[in-house]
């Protein structure tokens, strides 16, 4: 229950998220805006995608408006300067800030374009090696339309290689004394029930601790046939097929593990449906890109 004008702070895994309104990944992939976007309001800022090694993404035109349905079509295909570069400036940013953390800063690992699928895994063991430190929790992203094949890491054979992989990564840290650091997955909406609930029992098998639900879809289903750039499509088309994923999503935990709801929010109603289906938390893009800086205070009183 969120009471009006209460900061309406949210305790997940070993975090306090000031409030349950984060900006979503792919606004700033390369951690250039954090101050900024903590200013706006957001309780939590998620950055990246950033991959192992730098990388230019795919030539443009690769963004394209439908400002007559408040929809994006992307291609952008993980466009970011790299984890190393990401690294030194957040650690920068961690030394200004001190103990005053302004929110919950998450960091959004992709893989680069030309590794291999059965190699996946170690590109995210590499950004996570390098980026650990300094998040406050780790999205692992294999979800995003834009990279060929990325999705594919989404079944069974690669899913749960990737999970176990970090779990070692986190385990390590532990042994030396370091915090365990809150890993989430974030799914595609392009998936059925069977799908969702392998994904979801790979998750909790592995221990997981969360899941972000959902990127962007390749999905042209009537009335947005029409929407007929090549790339992932967000904003209000989504939101329907978001929200049925969510639902699935948190049938399929039972509440064992905490789920962020992303996909088609601009208004409080359509925050609020997604927190009263059961999303922990809930994440904004392309309706920011619309409605603009004073969205996030707006959601935050409602
Ligand atoms: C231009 C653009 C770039 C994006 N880049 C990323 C990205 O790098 N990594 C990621 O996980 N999601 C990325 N996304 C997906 C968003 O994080 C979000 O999951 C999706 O857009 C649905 O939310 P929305 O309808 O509020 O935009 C991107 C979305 C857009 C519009």
């Amino acid at each position: 229950m969120y009471h009006p004008g209460s900061r309406a702070p949210v305790k997940l895994w070993d975090l306090e998220f000031p409030n349950p309104v984060g900006i979503a990944a792919g606004m700033d992939k390369d951690a250039l805006a954090v101050d900024g976007l903590f200013a706006l309001g957001f309780g939590c800022v998620e950055v990246g995608t950033v991959t192992p090694l730098p990388q230019p993404g795919n030539p443009k035109p690769r963004l394209f408006r439908y400002p007559q349905h408040h929809a994006v079509v992307n291609r952008m295909g993980f466009n970011n300067a790299g984890a190393e570069a990401m690294a030194q400036r957040l650690a920068r940013w961690r030394k200004q800030i001190g103990q005053r953390a302004p929110g919950i800063l998450g960091v959004n690992l992709g893989k680069q374009k030309t590794t291999p699928l059965e190699d996946a895994a170690g590109d995210y063991l590499k950004s996570f090696s390098l980026l650990a430190d300094l998040a406050d929790y780790v999205a692992v992203n294999i979800s995003s339309p834009n990279t060929p094949d990325l999705r594919k890491l989404q079944g069974s054979d690669y899913l749960g290689g990737i999970l176990r992989t970090l779990n070692q990564a986190n385990s390590e840290r532990v042994s030396s004394g370091k915090r365990k650091i809150p890993l989430l997955l974030k799914i595609a909406p392009d998936l059925d029930q069977e799908q969702i609930e392998e994904i979801v029992g790979t998750v909790i098998d592995c221990a997981w601790d969360g899941i972000i639900a959902t990127n962007t879809t390749i999905d042209r289903s009537p009335p947005y046939e029409n929407l007929e750039k090549q790339g992932g499509l967000s904003g209000q088309p989504l939101r329907e097929r978001s929200r049925q994923v969510l639902r699935q999503v948190l049938r399929a935990t039972g509440g064992k593990v905490p789920v962020i709801g992303v996909g088609g929010i601009e208004t409080a109603d359509q925050m609020k449906e997604k927190l009263d289906a059961g999303a922990a938390l809930i994440q904004v893009y392309t309706g920011f890109i619309y409605k603009g800086p004073g969205m996030v205070k707006g959601l935050i009183r409602a």
